[in-house]
């Protein structure tokens, strides 16, 4: 059945707190999401720290598209996706690496991103045969890499839209901006000093994409599922638990008209006591300290938050204390998605901090995270269950918590549904709702 024969309002009723099993198992609604959503958010693709140098590359997805992160000999950094315009070969199978151009491999067009070259990022430059078979009759200038027309630079994190019309990324962003700049910036407050430690881990999950994101805007009643990493014990610091207690009571905020949401803190205007961590190294635990202290000087009277997890609607999620971490959930199907985890530290922490928090993020997150595995489980099992003939008739309950969320002063369109709630899922399937029913931006953006 196509997504066009049925009611939206019969796969997401937010009236009724319940959404349809369909959408984590059907190709159609799949499809349609790759077009509605993937073909038009904003998505994240990639950080600056990947790629310091001019003409670095990197190799990073749009939904199901492969696109080429490189930046031009000024620094700025273009988006390509990465098929030949001949016959589709990717003209890039690196992960990573230097070059000004890309010859694909099946018949040799080359694309360069040198401006002493070529006039535009991806253009064709070489062509087998131009003289000979093409009569030069080719039209290389039409023919080049096709460029994403959106792609903006925030605090180091590399964002790009699909659809030209797309609202600025501040704009998309929203008060959400708070609780990202946790994320992003140093320890000590400065604005997006962070970058990228050790690559990216890239692993596939047997489950619908939208189980990731859901279960990082708010789902903060899962703990059961940690039960046995909680005994275990690979917080930062000795004794049980996943992580350092730290110290501030978290709440469930979303951002109903942009379909953001966190589990954080709300907006204030002092820093919270410090609370000692990673007291099983004594140089972390002293860096720790040493930039708590910088930030309550730097940041003296602003307005901070903390981010424990979030997502920025669609397909990203980041944690913003420990692990401190940004995760990218690409579709790859209905019932599989590509997860990819970077993770972040100050741009000048020392290498013994670096290396204490590289031990906690692998212990903690990726496929081999204690952590993580518990949460893939859950969506892997999710997702099996649910693809059955009798399976799929029933929908999944969201209702706790309906019709209790309060508005937050001091941050636009946002609300707060306290310690434990649905609320912010519910935000989440609206959005997606929106999306899919090809609502133009005026109307997604709330300009009417
Ligand atoms: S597919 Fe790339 S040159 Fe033919
Ligand atoms: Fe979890």
């Amino acid at each position: 059945m196509s997504v066009e024969t049925r009611s939206l309002d019969h796969l997401v009723s937010i009236e009724s707190g319940t959404v349809s099993r369909e959408l984590f198992v059907n190709r159609d609604i799949y499809d349609q999401e790759l077009e509605s959503i993937f073909g038009r958010a904003w998505l994240l693709v990639g950080h600056e720290s990947l790629i310091p140098n001019p003409f670095d590359f990197f190799l990073s997805r749009m939904g199901e598209d492969s696109v080429i992160l490189t930046r031009d000999r000024k620094g700025e950094v273009h988006v390509l996706l990465n098929s030949c315009m001949h016959r589709g070969m990717k003209v890039c199978r690196y992960d990573k690496g230097n070059a000004r151009s890309f010859t694909c491999p099946y018949h040799g067009w080359s694309y360069s991103v040198d401006d002493r070259v070529a006039e535009q990022p991806g253009q064709l430059v070489g062509v087998p045969g131009f003289e000979e078979h093409y009569h030069c009759q080719l039209d290389k200038k039409a023919w080049g890499l096709v460029r994403c027309p959106k792609v903006v630079n925030y605090k180091g994190t590399i964002w790009a839209s699909w659809d030209e019309n797309a609202p600025p990324f501040l704009d998309y962003l929203g008060d959400m901006k708070l609780y990202l700049d946790a994320a992003l910036d140093h320890r000590d407050g400065s604005e997006g000093g962070s970058e990228v430690i050790g690559g990216v881990q890239r692993w596939r999950i047997p489950c619908n994409w939208k189980f990731a994101p859901e279960n990082f805007i708010g789902d903060h009643y899962h703990n059961i599922s940690h039960r046995s990493v909680d005994l275990v014990g690979i917080g930062p610091s000795a004794g049980r638990g996943r992580r350092d207690n730290e110290g501030f009571e978290s709440l469930i905020i979303g951002f109903p008209e942009l379909g953001h949401g966190v589990i954080g803190a709300l907006p204030h205007y002092e820093e919270r006591p410090y609370h000692p961590a990673y007291t099983n190294s004594p140089v972390a635990q002293e860096y720790h300290r040493e930039v708590y202290e910088r930030r309550v000087r730097n940041l003296g009277k602003e307005r901070r938050v903390l981010t424990g997890a979030a997502t920025i609607f669609p397909n990203m999620s980041f944690h913003g204390i420990q692990p401190r971490t940004l995760a990218i959930f690409h579709p790859q199907g209905p019932t599989e998605m590509e997860m990819w985890r970077f993770y972040l530290v100050d741009k000048d922490a020392p290498p013994e901090v670096r290396d204490v928090l590289r031990h906690y993020f692998l212990r903690y997150s990726g496929p081999g995270g204690l952590t993580e595995s518990d949460d893939m489980e859950n969506w892997s099992y999710a997702t099996e269950a649910s693809k059955g003939r009798m399976a799929r008739r029933h929908p999944y309950n969201y209702q706790m918590g309906m019709g209790y969320a309060k508005p937050v002063e001091g941050l636009k369109g946002a609300v707060n549904g306290g310690d434990t709630t649905e609320e912010n899922a519910r935000i989440f399937y609206n959005r997606w709702r929106q999306f899919m029913e090809g609502r133009g931006w005026s109307e997604l953006m709330g300009r009417n």
